[in-house]
């Protein structure tokens, strides 16, 4: 009887003890994911393209300052696009298009903003915080320094008359302790 009572006891020990592996492995292997739009390059669309942003995110349960950080982030990068990238003296009435790419590979989210507008001459010089080329817009030229300073990393490319690429990247739950 003891025999048999030790025995089962070990097989629940078993069973728990895989079902909570199981459930480690599930919550670790969230299934990567990617996500393509292009919407058209006007200020409203700021708001769609944080709707959009966070809808794909949620299923990575970010905390409510993560997920502020990653709006943030994209609004600062989609208004660069809308108003730098395709300036209304330039492009008025042109239908131009801002491109979001959002990947995640497990908890680790890849979000790049794209514009195919007038580009930026020196990238370095864009990205110091104050520095902007719309003061009279009374822009205050914190964008990239907030897109720096609220993702993990942030990657900028362009070429002139081209347009700009800004990919950013965030690991979600980072603080969470797997105990
Ligand atoms: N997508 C883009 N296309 C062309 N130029 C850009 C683009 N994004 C940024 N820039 C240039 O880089 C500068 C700095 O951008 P940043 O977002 O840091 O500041 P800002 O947009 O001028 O001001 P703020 O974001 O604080 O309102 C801009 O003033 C602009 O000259
Ligand atoms: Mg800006």
């Amino acid at each position: 009887m003891g025999h048999q009572a030790f025995w089962k006891k070990t097989d629940t020990d078993t069973s728990e003890k895989q079902a909570g592996e199981e459930l480690w492995e599930q919550e670790r292997n969230i299934r990567d994911n990617k996500m393509e739009v292009s919407i058209l390059a006007i200020p409203e669309n700021e708001q769609l393209a944080r709707m959009l942003v966070t809808a794909f995110v949620m299923p990575l349960n970010p905390t409510i300052e993560e997920l502020s950080d990653i709006k943030t982030a994209v609004s600062e990068a989609v208004t660069n696009a809308i108003i730098h990238g395709y300036p209304k003296e330039l492009f008025f009435g042109e239908e131009k298009y801002v491109h979001i790419t959002c990947r995640n590979e497990e908890h680790t989210l890849h979000v790049k903003i794209q514009d195919e507008g007038v580009g930026i001459e020196d990238v370095k010089k864009a990205m110091e915080p104050m520095y902007t080329t719309k003061p009279e817009l009374e822009r205050s030229g914190m964008g990239f320094a907030f897109m720096e300073a609220f993702m993990d990393g942030i990657l900028v490319k362009s070429k002139l008359q081209k347009g700009v690429t800004v990919i950013m990247n965030k690991t979600i739950g980072k603080e969470v302790c797997h105990e």
